[in-house]
């Protein structure tokens, strides 16, 4: 008989790869419709919760826009934020660098300040309240146009002390890195960190070309690369790290099982990989879930959870501040299963 996996819930660890917009758990979906006088296409939130059996990522996305019709004022923002928060710091989370999609926003009518003052109203106390530090990437859609992602970024400037970095996220097959160059380095002139997702649904090519031409520092899921072996060489050498998310790539149909999810397959590669949970409120699990799931489905050890908790911490963007980085480490070195 095996023994039980080690418990991860309380490791702390930091979340990289989480969409501000994919927390929005159903009860909260259905009390914002309230409070905004509008009304959902479904009778509960038990039966929003059966629609989330999803196909590819295509479908999910469907979803995930249609619902954040509820998300309209500074408030509502902000009582999203703080639920995330609420729930990252039972799940060992110390640190979060969180994106948000402002285009899927301004395109419904609400502007990016409401957007980005109600997040930061909640991020603001973070660390005080929860001891969870912050941080805030603005994605760009890929399916949209590059000159939309240009406006986009030129209305996010008075609020750039707020954000740290820019990220590339929606549909991707059929949306290569390549024709964003234009404002990513326009996002590199105004001193912004930058991340793209690149081989979730498309290709490995994704990836180095979300190098190459975009400059990124981070891949947000990265699974792809593993199918061209002289990239993951690159990777692995260059110390590119990836932001993985395993329950987001079972729901999303992009590997069977989670048995079958090739994380160890990265580690053992040397890829510098961390554990992410995308949408939790869609996929069924936020950071420590992640973990555990993965402890479970594929044998983690300790020294494996440790070593993926070390990785979140080295791939995050606290350059800013090394001697918070140098606690968090310690923090996981110290920490006992
Ligand atoms: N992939 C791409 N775009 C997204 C995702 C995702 O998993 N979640 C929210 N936007
Ligand atoms: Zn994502």
């Amino acid at each position: 008989m095996s023994s039980a996996p080690p418990d991860a819930r309380h490791l702390p660890k930091a979340e990289l790869h989480l969409h501000i917009e994919g927390t929005l758990e159903p009860g909260t979906a259905f009390a914002l419709a309230e409070r905004n006088g509008i009304t959902l296409p479904y009778s509960s939130p038990e039966e929003l919760h059966r629609r989330y059996d999803f196909t590819d990522l295509g479908s999910f996305l469907e979803l995930y826009y249609a619902l954040m019709d509820v998300l309209r004022t500074e408030q509502d923002f902000s009582d999203l934020a703080e639920a995330y928060l609420e729930r990252s710091a039972e799940q060992g989370v110390r640190h979060a660098e969180i994106f948000f999609d402002p285009q899927a926003h301004t395109s419904r009518g609400v502007s990016i300040g409401t957007v980005i003052e109600g997040l930061g109203r909640a991020l603001d106390t973070s660390e005080e309240r929860y001891g969870i530090s912050t941080r805030l990437i603005l994605c760009f859609l890929r399916d949209s146009s590059p000159a939309e992602a240009a406006e986009t970024l030129a209305s996010a400037e008075p609020y750039l002390h707020r954000i740290t970095g820019v990220g590339l996220d929606s549909a991707e097959a059929g949306h290569p890195p390549g024709p964003f160059r234009d404002v990513y380095r326009r996002a590199a002139e105004l001193g912004l960190r930058r991340v793209a997702h690149a081989g979730e649904e498309g290709p490995a090519a994704y990836v180095a070309e979300a190098l190459d031409e975009l400059g990124v520092e981070r891949i947000d899921h990265g699974r792809r690369a593993l199918e061209d072996p002289a990239l993951v060489r690159r990777l692995v050498e260059e110390r590119v790290p990836l932001t993985v998310c395993p329950l987001s790539n079972v729901r999303l149909r992009g590997v069977d099982t989670l048995a079958d999810h090739p994380l160890p397959q990265m580690l053992d590669a040397g890829l510098l990989a961390t554990v992410n949970s995308d949408d939790p409120s869609y996929f069924g699990g936020y950071a420590a879930d992640n973990f555990t799931a993965c402890a479970e489905a594929l044998g983690l050890g300790e020294e494996q959870l440790r070593l993926l908790a070390r990785n979140s911490f080295l791939a995050s963007f606290l350059d800013d501040d090394e001697e918070r980085r140098a606690r968090y480490l310690a923090e996981v070195d110290a920490f006992r299963f």
